[in-house]
């Protein structure tokens, strides 16, 4: 489904911030980049969603969805495909909503952007979306401004913004990071229903171990812009490289309790 071979990013001149980065994934498979602050994981996802910020190149290698080159797609071309085909959650998905909006015209203008539902459609989907993403009063939610959700509301609201038209593939940077444990792990099960429901799979960024051996059925752990390390669960918790022993290391409890 996608398929990244020997890509290579850089900025304005800088050394590579991601260097010969291959990476294969399935339907409904999910991968989790892994790695200290710096080492390219979030310039690899968005390389991949056509979103590089200025002065971000990309050198070499390629990117295919389903057959198809996402390098050099036209905008309209990619108006097509982000949102329905793929589409991303970030850190903080309050950041992207507009303050002195609703949640719900926001989230009504989304859908309408991307389909030809009417306006009365578009509110019952987002409704039905918060519902699913476990958001005990959808109707409230919709008529708040973003300011006064919690950050756990807001991630909800942005993942099922993005999960509304049932994409084969979401790129989730850190979509956890800003959230208490406790919520954080209620998010990470509810991706993983989502992938079970709808078999999206997921390219998960995260720079927690736990997460990532928790969801993930590939690890991908990368330093400096390069892959150092990769497998599933238990080729990670043997790995001999010491990188990854370090990141190991810095997970108190690997068994996951902690986080899920
Ligand atoms: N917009 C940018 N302009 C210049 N350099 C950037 C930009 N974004 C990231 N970088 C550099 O690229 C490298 C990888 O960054 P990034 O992909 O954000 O890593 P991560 O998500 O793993 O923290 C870092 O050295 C960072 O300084
Ligand atoms: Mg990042």
């Amino acid at each position: 489904m996608l398929d990244i071979r020997h890509l290579s990013v850089s900025y304005a001149g800088d050394r590579p911030a991601l260097s010969d980065f291959s990476l294969h994934m399935e339907r409904g498979e999910v991968v989790a980049l892994v790695g200290e602050s710096g080492s390219g994981k979030t310039t690899a996802v968005r390389t991949v969603l056509g979103l590089l910020p200025p002065g971000g190149t990309v050198e070499g290698g390629r990117v295919t969805f389903e057959g198809h080159s996402l390098l050099g797609l036209s905008h309209k071309e990619w108006g097509r495909l982000r949102g329905k085909e793929l589409s991303m959650i970030f850190q903080d998905s309050g950041a992207m909503l507009n303050p002195i909006r609703t949640v719900g015209s926001q989230f009504r203008e989304y859908i309408r952007a991307h389909s030809v539902l009417s306006r009365q459609e578009a509110a019952e989907l987002s409704g039905q979306m918060l519902a699913r993403m476990g958001l005990p009063n959808p109707e409230s939610i919709l008529a708040s401004y973003p300011f006064q959700l919690s950050g756990g509301q807001r991630q909800r609201v942005g993942i099922a913004m993005a999960m509304t038209f049932q994409p084969r593939l979401l790129l989730a940077d850190e979509p956890t990071s800003a959230l208490d444990v406790t919520t954080q792990a209620q998010i990470v099960r509810q991706l993983l229903e989502l992938r079970d429901t709808y078999h999206t799979a997921v390219l998960l960024v995260t720079h927690n171990l736990a997460v990532a051996a928790y969801m993930a059925d590939h690890i991908v752990v990368m330093r400096g812009g390069r892959i150092t390390d990769q497998g599933d669960r238990e080729h990670l918790l043997r790995s001999e490289e010491p990188y990854t022993r370090q990141l190991l290391r810095a997970v108190p409890d690997l068994g996951g309790a902690r986080y899920v």
